[in-house]
């Protein structure tokens, strides 16, 4: 029997998404301008120790799922020995699974040592398989290291693997098709996503924004799709990929579609959140933090955090309120508060 980390809603939370920096070697037009943004203090960024402190509790407290994300992760230093130390936790379900987002560079010369370390699996971004056009969207000419992050990381057994794709109108709609071959090619299942509004230059807007529905509409030209049961807490929705036309044929692979805005997912969240500054989020889009860093330095107990945590819990709110009149998008930048 778990602990239950119940919000005021009854849903209960098992998955801990970990930013683990607001860096990133990569500056993709829908996430950050290109001159970056305000990085956070480096004295505010959690250490090792006191990252192991803060997700120890909560693994004890009942969360059995572990994400790091960024910015990108892979830019810390220490990462092996971050997943080793993370990987090592013991709750009452056991040892948690540790998984990580990533934009795949570094991947060539790490992945080996991450699954030593205990990585289970890995989710690669990748919105286009164009050179020029890598460069034009991310701002940064690393298409080739991404690519061969991904080749890593099936060389190393991190998989399931999957890969995240945001479609942006008139830049990479055209590759939808392109990008589901190629996952399908490496038994890869990459994801579509609604971009959201969450970049730090507060450029999304709804028209701009490639629905679930177009998506759904590029590649239904090429494949026959099959929505998958059993989705859980997921944020994508799966479908069963195969030839156009061919319904009867054995399926070629997975696709997922992550329509965050459109369909939002809320209902069922099982997510919560650290950022690499100690702050406490109950979702992507909260407009309120609780701070773990300033008690954790003050000498805290673990009792005292796990209070903090599930007093913040309480407080999540239903959902996002994206599609509400009178949104505000939250002060934090995706890159500052984990993918
Ligand atoms: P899996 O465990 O492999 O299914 O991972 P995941 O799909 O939950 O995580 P990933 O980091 O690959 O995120 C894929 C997309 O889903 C990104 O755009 C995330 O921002 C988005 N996402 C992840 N969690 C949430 C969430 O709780 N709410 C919303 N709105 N989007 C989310
Ligand atoms: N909306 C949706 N997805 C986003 N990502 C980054 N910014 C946004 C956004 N505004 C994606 C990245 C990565 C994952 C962590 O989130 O492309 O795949
Ligand atoms: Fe959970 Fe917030 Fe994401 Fe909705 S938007 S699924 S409540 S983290």
């Amino acid at each position: 029997s778990l602990p239950l980390l119940l919000d005021g809603h009854g849903r209960e939370h098992r998955d801990l998404r970990i930013s683990l920096t607001d860096h990133c070697n990569l500056r993709c037009t829908y996430c950050m301008p290109a001159q970056g943004v305000p990085w956070l203090p480096k004295p505010t960024l959690l250490t090792r120790a006191e990252l192991f402190v803060l997700a120890g509790c909560a693994v004890r407290a009942g969360v059995t799922e572990l994400r790091l994300t960024g910015g990108e992760p892979l830019l810390r230093t220490d990462i092996v020995a971050v997943v080793a130390g993370l990987a090592a936790l013991e709750g009452p379900a056991g040892r948690p699974e540790v998984s990580m987002t990533t934009n795949g560079i570094g991947l060539e010369r790490l992945a080996a040592d991450l699954a030593g370390a205990g990585l289970a699996r890995v989710n690669i971004s990748l919105d286009t398989l164009r050179r020029d056009r890598f460069a034009q969207l991310a701002r940064r000419d690393r298409l080739d290291d991404t690519l061969a992050g991904i080749e890593a990381a099936r060389a190393a057994g991190l998989g399931p693997l999957k890969l995240n794709a945001v479609l942006l109108r008139e830049v990479n709609t055209d590759e939808a098709v392109d990008l589901l071959g190629f996952a399908l090619a490496r038994d890869a299942e990459i994801r579509f996503i609604e971009q959201m509004p969450l970049d730090a230059g507060h450029t999304w807007t709804r028209e701009g924004m490639v629905t679930a529905e177009e998506t759904q509409a590029l590649l239904e030209a090429v494949y026959h799709l099959t929505p998958l049961p059993g989705r859980g807490a997921a944020p994508a929705e799966r479908y069963a990929v195969r030839p156009h036309g061919r319904p009867d044929a054995d399926p070629l692979g997975t696709v997922g579609i992550i329509a965050s805005v459109t369909r939002p997912f809320c209902g069922t969240c099982d997510r919560l959140r650290l950022t690499a500054d100690g702050q406490f989020r109950t979702c992507l889009f909260a407009t309120t933090e609780t701070d773990l860093r300033t008690p954790l330095r003050a000498g805290a107990s673990e009792e005292e955090l796990a209070g903090l945590i599930r007093a913040g819990l309480a407080a999540k709110l239903p959902g996002h309120g994206i599609n509400d009149p009178g949104f505000l998008q939250p002060p934090r930048p995706m890159s500052a508060i984990g993918g």
